[in-house]
């Protein structure tokens, strides 16, 4: 990673148009929500929508959200090719409003700088039902990855940083889960660490 512009991310998923840089869900949301029962859901950062049409897929209404054209050019493709229904959406994760109520709101690996998460964080969170689910994860500061710049080390996360952006949530779990080998699910291996947080909106009983 170099920077944290739209034009940097057209360039990354331009580059992988012929073929995602990996296939398939994230293996959290796989086990996450394998067997739950479908609703809606909000997709911040989706890239080329791996996650939204693996949703989608499973009776999941989607919406995914990424600012580079790039990558919802890709999800419409791969959404297209998979038969998968997911309306897609050109903005800015850190400003970008949610409209109406989601039973499911996720992001993964969208790596903001903290004002810009916490942004993003506060309005996944008020876009959630009561009792609804947010699914986060992101590189943890634990390894930070080689050649990554002062700006980019800025947006790896810690469990403690991301529990507090989420106050008011119901903290299910937060941990630091740490990559093997990488596996067929598994596009964020390589060694590096994740922060994972699974969180409840309050209320629904
Ligand atoms: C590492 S990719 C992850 C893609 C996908 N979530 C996944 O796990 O495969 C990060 C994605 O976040 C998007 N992104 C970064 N900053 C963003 C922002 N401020 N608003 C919307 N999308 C952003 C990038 O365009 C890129 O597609």
């Amino acid at each position: 990673m170099t920077g944290d512009s739209d034009r940097y991310w057209d360039e990354v998923w331009e580059a992988g148009a012929q073929g995602s840089p990996h296939d398939g869900a994230d293996a959290l949301l796989v086990a996450e929500l394998a067997g739950m029962e479908p609703g809606r859901a909000l997709d911040m950062g989706c890239g080329d929508g791996s996650n939204a049409v693996w949703l989608a897929e499973r009776g999941w209404r989607v919406t995914a959200v990424d600012f580079s054209r790039k990558a919802v050019q890709a999800g419409r493709r791969n959404a297209d090719a998979a038969g998968a229904a997911v309306e897609f959406i050109v903005a800015d994760a850190a400003t970008y409003r949610p409209q109406g109520s989601y039973d499911l709101v996720a992001s993964f690996y969208i790596q903001l700088p903290p004002v810009q998460r916490a942004a993003m964080l506060s309005r996944m969170r008020a876009a959630l039902r009561p009792g609804g689910m947010l699914l986060f994860a992101s590189h943890d500061r634990s390894t930070p990855p080689p050649g990554w710049s002062k700006d980019d080390l800025a947006t790896l996360t810690s469990v403690d940083e991301v529990v507090a952006e989420l106050g008011g949530m119901e903290i299910e779990r937060a941990l630091v889960v740490e990559h093997g080998e990488p596996s067929e699910h598994d596009a964020h291996g390589h060694g590096l660490n994740s922060t994972v947080v699974i969180a409840r909106a309050r209320g629904g009983g």
